[in-house]
């Protein structure tokens, strides 16, 4: 199949000035991984690619994509705000992720976050991003992964996920890359002046209030509602009357019968 290149002028010139350094590679491991090893990479750096041969996912996850038929990219922030406040940043990414994919011009599109960032397309609830952040040494790395013109054989093996194009929506890779990262651009300045909303992170978040099972790193599955989200972005979780604190996890929204 034959698919568009990113336009590396066209990012520069909407981008340049907000973000500071932007590439696009044709093929790569994986850009998250990229930008930790570069230990010169700039405040703001933000690295394309085409394909990734070793593309991560939260929970030790791999994250495959056809050559150009979606969004891989990362980008390295150099924060001065206290790193405890840090768990906001993939928060923050999610939510400037879901207002560009539903801004797309008359898509309708009907997305939203399951905590703590997948972003889930229409009623099915179809993953169709994933946001990996990683932090070292004062840096924070978050990549992003957006199936944009995967098709359904190419998706085929992962029932759960979706493309833009399966759901008819027809987004060119550049402009939607322009506009998240304008988007987490605002976002960002806000953080920074200590003026995050976790309202709109909440208005976002399909997760709160619903029936969910979340299951730890060690593989222990829980069961409860989720009630709320503290300052730092976990989730609480009521679970027979108790509420736990759930810094991280793979949650999956338990659906009425
Ligand atoms: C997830 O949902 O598990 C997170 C997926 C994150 C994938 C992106 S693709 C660009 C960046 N580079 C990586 O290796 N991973 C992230």
């Amino acid at each position: 199949m034959q698919r568009d290149a990113m336009n590396i002028a066209a990012l520069q010139d909407a981008l340049s000035g907000r973000w500071n350094r932007i590439e696009v590679v044709p093929e790569t491991g994986s850009t998250n991984a990229d930008l930790l090893a570069d230990a010169n990479a700039p405040d703001r750096s933000v690295r394309f690619a085409e394909h990734q041969s070793a593309g991560r996912g939260r929970l030790d996850r791999s994250w495959e994509s056809p050559t150009g038929a979606g969004l891989m990219f990362s980008v390295l922030l150099r924060p001065t705000v206290p790193l405890n406040n840090w768990g906001w940043l993939p928060l923050l990414t999610g939510v400037a992720l879901r207002e560009a994919v539903a801004a797309i011009p008359s898509s309708g599109a009907d997305v939203h976050l399951k905590w703590p960032n997948d972003l889930l397309l229409g009623p099915e609830e179809k993953k169709l991003a994933g946001i990996l952040a990683q932090s070292a040494d004062g840096r924070v790395v978050i990549g992003i992964g957006l199936n944009v013109s995967t098709t359904a054989e190419e998706l085929a093996g992962l029932p759960d996920a979706t493309s833009l194009a399966i759901a008819g929506i027809d987004a060119d890779r550049t402009q939607l890359a322009i506009a998240i990262l304008t988007r987490l651009d605002a976002l960002l300045a806000q953080w920074e002046d200590g003026r995050t909303d976790p309202a709109s992170y909440r208005a976002a978040c399909s997760t709160l209030g619903r029936t969910v099972t979340v299951t730890g790193a060690d593989g222990v599955e829980l069961r409860g509602v989720a009630k709320d989200f503290d300052v730092d972005g976990h989730l609480l979780l009521e679970v027979d009357g108790t509420v736990l604190t759930i810094a991280a996890g793979d949650v999956r929204h338990v659906r009425p019968i």
